[in-house]
C-alpha cells in the first residue's frame, strides 16, 4: 500500500464548531494565546489556564467529527495512512483513524506539571489541587508556545516515507510543524486544501485547493483512491 501522510490543523475542526486561532482577531476565545498557551502563562496564572482549557474539554463533548475527518478515516482502505494532526481535540480518533500523532498534545489526558511523561487521561475539568502521583498539580497534557516537541522526529519519518503529503486546514505559521513540508521527498505528491491563502512555500509544487475541509475532502476522495 502507498503511504499517505496528512498534516492537519485547526481549520479541519472548524466545520464542527472548533475555533481556529489565527482566523479573527489574533486572540483565541478571546484571550492572548501567551496567556493561556505559554509556560509564562502558566507560571502567571494556572487557575487561568486551567480554566480555559476546561472550557475547550467541555467543548469538546459538545462537537462531533465532520465528514472531512471521516473521509480520512475511510481511506485506511486503500492507503497506509497516518496523520500528524496540531489538533488537540480526538475528532480524528472518533471518526475512526487508527494512526494519529497529536503533535501539540491531547486535551482529554492531564500531567503531571514537573513531568510530561506522567500522563493520565482526563475527559473532565482539572482544578487547582488537583495532583499526580508525584504531588504535583495537574495541567493539561498541552505542547505550549516555547516547549519542545517530543514526537516531532516521529513525525518528520512519517512525512519522509510520505508518496502523498496531505495538508488540510493549518495556516502552516507554527514551527517546526510547517517544517515537515521541507522533509518530504522530491517526488511526493504535496497537496494542501484550505480556503485562504497559507504559507506553503512551495509554490508550483503544491496542488492547492481553496475549499473548506469537508468540501476538499469530498472533491478529493475519489481522484485520491485513483491513485492507490
Ligand atoms: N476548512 C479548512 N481550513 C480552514 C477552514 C475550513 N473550514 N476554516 C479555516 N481554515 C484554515 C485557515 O485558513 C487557516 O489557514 O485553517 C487554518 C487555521 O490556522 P491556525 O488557526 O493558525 O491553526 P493551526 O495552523 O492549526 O495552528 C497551529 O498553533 O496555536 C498553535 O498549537 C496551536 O496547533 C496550533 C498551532
Amino acid at each position: 500500500m502507498k503511504k499517505l501522510t496528512i498534516l492537519t490543523g485547526a481549520g479541519i475542526s472548524a466545520e464542527s464548531g472548533i475555533k481556529t486561532f489565527r482566523d479573527g482577531d489574533g486572540l483565541w476565545e478571546n484571550h492572548s494565546i501567551t496567556d493561556v498557551a505559554s509556560p509564562e502563562g502558566w507560571r502567571r496564572d494556572r487557575a487561568l489556564v486551567l480554566e480555559f482549557y476546561n472550557q475547550r474539554r467541555r467543548q469538546l463533548h459538545e462537537v462531533e467529527p465532520n465528514d472531512a475527518h471521516c473521509l480520512l478515516a475511510e481511506l485506511e482502505k486503500y492507503f497506509e495512512v497516518r496523520i500528524i494532526t496540531q489538533n488537540i481535540d480526538d475528532l480524528h480518533e472518533r471518526a475512526g483513524s487508527t494512526n494519529i500523532l497529536h503533535l501539540h498534545g491531547e486535551l482529554f489526558k492531564s500531567c503531571s506539571s514537573n513531568n510530561k511523561n506522567l500522563i493520565y487521561e482526563h475527559k473532565h475539568d482539572i482544578n487547582i489541587g488537583d495532583k499526580a502521583e508525584d504531588g504535583s498539580q495537574l495541567r493539561p497534557f498541552i505542547v505550549w508556545f516555547g516547549e519542545d516537541v517530543p514526537l516531532m522526529k516521529e513525525a518528520s519519518q512519517m512525512a519522509k516515507e510520505a508518496d502523498i503529503f496531505l495538508v488540510i486546514g493549518t495556516s502552516l505559521q507554527v514551527y517546526p510543524a510547517a517544517g515537515l513540508l521541507h522533509d518530504i521527498k522530491d517526488n511526493c505528491l504535496l497537496i494542501v486544501i484550505n480556503p485562504n491563502e497559507t504559507n506553503v512555500g512551495y509554490g508550483q509544487r503544491a496542488v492547492v485547493m481553496k475549499e473548506t475541509a469537508t468540501q476538499g475532502m469530498k472533491l478529493l476522495f475519489d481522484k485520491l483512491v485513483n491513485l492507490a
